[in-house]
């Protein structure tokens, strides 16, 4: 949440800045800011709203100078508006900030006791009076910066800029992430490797508690103890042009048309085609555990939640897998010898990463199915499990959600196999059935994203929709029905179709689509009763299914006709038309389907 640049360049620095902060509106869009050392002084523009909204300030009023700071913002304290944007500015101080100071209140008391006055509501305010303060009271920028920080409960990545030091930018970072950027004869500070991705692709990231001080060549890092120390400087493949459109409208339909790259890629991590079979990318031994917690947030828990079906089913290994917020603050009764798992696309999810430094206090080993090879998450777990999806964009997460999939289903046949659960005859097929999932994703798209489109129009105009789906199409209906909200807004809930008849069936009539995600498996016959439930009561049943499905499908429903697929991989094949589904509805709505309100790609927040 938030996105922060710092540069210390060779060239103007304000259209930098902007199009740094395009490459970071993913994180935040509230509200953007730059701010210049100019030939005046050091001064700020501000605008409430996107980086365009920033871009239309400063072309009417420029600010002239190479070295800058600039933010965009996802509102925790105080109102998404002007007043609140950043950099906050205290004295001789602008400041910009990621994360959140819990001690906010109690500085703020004490600052306003020592005659100082507040011009907004955010914490990071009261950071910059910190500053200011120790400014004042005769110390050096760096020292001042250190005591400042010395004083911040919470989370922070942090970037300052002071009146007078027209050659230094500051930043430190606890909680949330900040890198290091070495340009030529420039450098630069931001908030991951894509920040700094126009001007640089090389990078220190900082660690915990470190604060660095960056001048026109060098970098002076610090650890927290405030000892000198150096960070490795990596060549990182964030390039530009990785994160580009291309001839897509959106990036969410860029990203559904990634998701056969993005298996294929992930899949050279997990299988070996020639040997037939499948295997964590580091060769995890699955016998040395009893037992696997999944941890994650949103979508990427809906892929843990599918992944526990298939780890108890196919490997026989009883997995628990809990949302890391419920985890984090529940004090759970973890078993010894449990492999504490977390998904997560950004690596970065703060209730994540609490969940999994948790396990990691309490002698776990831990694990981590990533997609941002350089995040928090990656560099602190036992075993990383990297997804190749590449940088995923567009807010609401798609072929980050099929990577994670792929990722664990090969886990689910490693584990199987190490574990004497299925023999190598089988692992052969099943590492097959993998290797035959990027084609299949190619052909779910072309077969269904023309037929989606009225299906779409006619789900725009509703107010309400249900997903159903039983197994691992339970997880399936949740996260079509999360797609379906962040994309256009419309309520939309996800049931085990099992329970529909629990309460949600009271919510059946003829103005409410019910979306049912049944390809022609076990549960099938099931599922198919809870279609005729819905169709009795005159629900507008949409159903998504295979060859097979459709030849016993109630005539009154709807259908969508996905590729047949053996089961271990329909998860991965039945998320596709949901995603378009989404799409497809958030167009029709005209909504911003890349970048929807109150959201932000990476919660580095509570
Ligand atoms: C929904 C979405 C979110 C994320 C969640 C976890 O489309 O993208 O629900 O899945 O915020 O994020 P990561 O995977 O980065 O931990």
């Amino acid at each position: 949440m938030c996105g922060i640049i710092g540069i210390v360049g060779k060239t103007p620095a304000a259209p930098r800045v902007i199009e740094s902060l395009k490459r970071l509106e993913y994180r935040g869009y509230d509200s953007a800011g730059v701010a210049v050392h100019t030939p005046k002084g050091l001064d700020r523009r501000r605008a409430q709203g996107r980086i365009r909204e920033l871009e239309a300030v400063l072309a009417a009023e420029p600010l002239e100078g190479q070295v800058g700071l600039g933010h965009t913002r996802w509102a925790t304290h105080g109102a998404p508006n002007l007043r609140n944007a950043h950099p906050q500015k205290a004295g001789r101080v602008m400041l910009v900030h990621n994360g959140i100071i819990e001690n906010f209140a109690e500085l703020k008391a004490e600052l306003i006791a020592a005659g100082r006055t507040f011009e907004s509501d955010t914490d990071t305010e009261v950071v910059a009076h910190l500053i200011d303060q120790g400014l004042e009271q005769g110390l050096a920028p760096l020292a001042a910066f250190k005591a400042a920080l010395n004083r911040l409960t919470g989370a922070y990545a942090l970037g300052a800029l002071i009146e007078g030091e027209t050659q230094l930018v500051l930043g430190a970072r606890r909680g949330s992430p900040l890198v290091v950027g070495y340009g030529d004869g420039e450098m630069f500070i931001g908030s991951d490797a894509l920040a700094v991705g126009p001007f640089t692709n090389r990078v220190a990231y900082l660690d915990e508690g470190d604060y660095v001080a960056i001048g026109p060549t060098s970098a002076e890092i610090y650890n927290a103890d405030g000892v000198r120390v150096q960070r490795e400087v990596r060549t990182v493949a964030a390039s530009a042009a990785l994160v580009e459109k291309g001839n897509y409208r959106h990036f969410m339909e860029k990203e559904i048309h990634d998701q056969p790259d993005a298996c294929r890629y992930t899949l050279s991590s997990y299988v070996d085609p020639i040997g037939g079979q499948a295997r964590a990318p580091d060769a995890f031994d699955f016998t040395r555990i009893a037992r696997i917690q999944l941890l994650a947030c949103g979508t990427a828990y809906y892929a843990a939640l599918i992944a526990r079906y298939l780890f108890e089913d196919i490997a026989g290994l009883p997995t628990d897998v809990e949302v890391a917020s419920e985890f984090r603050y529940r004090n759970p009764a973890v078993a010894p010898g449990t492999l504490a798992v977390a998904v997560s696309q950004s690596g970065e999810t703060a209730d994540t990463l609490a969940a999994l430094r948790w396990c990691k206090a309490k002698g776990l080993t831990t694990a981590a199915i990533v997609n941002a090879p350089e995040s928090t998450m990656s560099r602190e777990v036992d075993h990383l499990w990297p997804t190749h999806a590449g940088p995923e964009v567009c807010v609401l997460s798609t072929k980050a959600f099929t990577a994670q999939l792929t990722a664990l289903i090969s886990l689910v046949v490693a584990a199987a196999r190490q574990r004497g659960r299925i023999d190598a005859a089988e692992e052969k097929r099943l590492v097959q059935t993998l290797l035959e999932a990027p084609r299949l994703l190619s052909q779910v798209i072309a077969d269904t994203e023309e037929a989606l489109r009225p299906i779409a129009f006619e789900i725009s105009r509703a107010r309400d929709v249900l997903y159903l789906g039983r197994g691992p199409m339970y997880g399936l209906a949740l996260e079509g029905a999360l797609k379906l909200k962040e994309g256009s807004y419309i309520h939309a809930e996800g049931y085990a179709a099992g329970e529909m008849k629990h309460g949600p069936i009271a919510l059946i009539d003829e103005s409410t689509p019910v979306i049912i995600v049944a390809p022609s498996d076990a549960a099938f016959e099931k599922t198919r009763s809870n279609m005729s439930e819905v169709i009795a009561r005159n629900g507008q049943v949409v159903l998504i299914t295979d060859a097979e499905g459709l030849a016993h499908a109630p005539a009154e429903a709807r259908t969508i006709v996905a590729p047949t697929c053996d089961p271990v991989i329909a998860p991965l094949i039945f998320a596709v038309p949901l995603q378009l589904l989404a799409y497809q509805v958030g167009l029709a709505k005209g909504a911003d389907v890349d970048q929807p309100r109150n959201l932000a790609k990476s919660v580095t927040v509570e």
